[in-house]
């Protein structure tokens, strides 16, 4: 089958690595996609917000599957658009109606109080009722958490400890903080404990599949310190979670949400991200991801075993039940390499050289383009470098040695992604 992947990132990069394997794969194109993507896929020059002419590529390309890899178009209405066309492609991506679980924090909130899924205590407010979010602010411990409701490109949440502070953060986010995205407001309680990272691929029949957990490192400096960032790296598996732990993030998470999703009559085809936190032992959703997460896809990948092209097409299809996926039971670790300045202003149109020489890693694409037949920097979050080995040290030690192989002027990465987690010992299977 001909496939179509929607994006340019360092998620869509490991994404069109994986479907490149695939027996069923006939030809991948991606829309727009990126250099790295452009070794193994046709590269479309089409925006993700342009969908008549992502509608066009299918017809022209006789498209079977649309893969949506961020969430924007989605909660635009892409996936809603395609199915709309004459000979419509299958879609691997929830309708807007779906979407909402990450375009709206109060949707979400409200799904998980409606269908008993454990989340942070909370109420929304927006501009008028702003005495009254004054008055729960009072009942909650700092720090305080303020999200946006709407989609803020991973800038929507505040936590402050200052009460008055957090007073203050309210009346801007009223007032347009974050546009309109911030004119209602989920404060919540604050929740203590270990985050990570679980995806499913559903067929919004009640049939799914569970991927490796990960989790990430979204802080620009080593031991989880200064500005966050669009993710520095990842770790896949998550030594916690455990047998046990992944039993109840299945019984009192994952499984309700499908189960609500149907309820609800939102016909969800397409990847669920959890983010979860560590609460003592029991998980606690932070926030769901309609898509998958980044810098997770790109560990992630690398420990799916078989043919993910295979299961997306059914998950698009409607049609998952009795499928399985099988993981490497080794550690991947994955290295970004950002662009001096990141998360603040950095230059691009920097020089990469030395990606030829990687030959044990996978080196995924993040932000770079071709410039007079050169590849340069065009982001912050540059190149992922993602490695296999037997446990968290050994992968990230292959990662390092790999990353160390690509320079770039002002190039820098964390030393230390996963570290924090060798505490936990190997994961029994
Ligand atoms: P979100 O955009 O909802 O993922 O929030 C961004 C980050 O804020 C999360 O990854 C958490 O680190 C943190 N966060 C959000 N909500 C809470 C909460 N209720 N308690 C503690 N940390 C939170
Ligand atoms: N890594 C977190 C995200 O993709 O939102």
């Amino acid at each position: 089958m001909n496939v179509l992947l929607i994006g340019s990132g360092g998620r869509e990069s490991a994404l069109a690595w994986k479907i490149a394997q695939s027996p069923k794969l006939t030809k991948l194109y991606a829309a727009p996609g990126n250099p790295g993507i452009a070794d193994i896929a046709t590269n479309l020059n089409i925006k993700v917000s342009d969908f008549d002419g992502i509608a066009k590529a299918v017809k022209d390309n006789d498209i079977r599957l649309v893969v949506v890899g961020p969430e924007v178009p989605l909660i635009d209405g892409l996936a809603d658009y395609l199915r709309s066309i004459e000979n419509p492609p299958l879609v691997c991506g929830p309708t807007k109606d779906g979407a909402q679980l990450e375009g709206s924090k109060d949707f979400a909130k409200q799904f998980m109080v409606r269908h008993n899924i454990p989340t942070a205590r909370y109420q929304t407010f927006n501009g008028d009722t702003y005495n009254q979010a004054v008055d729960f602010l009072k009942t909650l411990q700092p720090p305080y958490v303020l999200k946006a409701d709407g989609p803020a490109a991973g800038k929507g949440v505040i936590i402050e400890n200052d009460f008055q502070v957090a007073c203050n953060e309210l009346k801007e986010m009223f007032s347009g903080k974050f546009g309109k995205s911030s004119a209602e407001v989920v404060i919540e309680e604050f929740l203590s404990g270990i985050e990570l990272s679980v995806f499913v691929l559903t067929d919004g029949h009640g049939g799914y599949v569970t991927l490796p957990e990960a989790k990430d490192y979204k802080r620009i400096g080593e031991n989880d310190e200064g500005l966050n960032t669009g993710g520095m790296g990842s770790v896949s598996p998550v030594p916690f979670a455990d047998e046990e732990f992944r039993q109840k993030i299945d019984t009192h998470i994952i499984k309700p949400t499908i189960d609500g999703l149907i309820a609800e009559k939102i016909d969800y085809r397409g990847f669920i991200f959890f983010g979860l936190i560590n609460v003592k032992g029991d998980p606690y959703v932070i926030e769901y991801n309609v898509r998958m997460g980044d810098p997770e896809t790109e560990s992630v990948m690398l420990r799916i075993e078989g043919d993910l092209l295979d299961l997306m097409e059914a998950a698009a299809n409607g049609d998952l039940k009795g499928k399985s996926i099988k993981f490497n039971p080794k550690t991947a670790a994955t290295v970004m390499l950002v662009s001096g300045g990141y998360p603040g202003d950095y230059e691009k149109g920097k020089e990469i050289s030395g990606c030829e020489t990687v030959k044990t890693s996978q080196v995924f694409h993040a932000g770079t383009k071709m410039k007079d037949g050169k590849l340069v920097t065009d982001g912050g979050r540059v190149i992922a470098v993602t490695a296999l080995g037997d446990d968290i040290s050994l992968a990230l030690a292959a990662a390092l040695q790999d990353a160390n192989k690509i320079t770039f002027d002002g190039a820098y990465h964390r030393r230390d992604i996963g570290k924090d987690l060798i505490k936990f010992g190997r994961k029994s299977k």
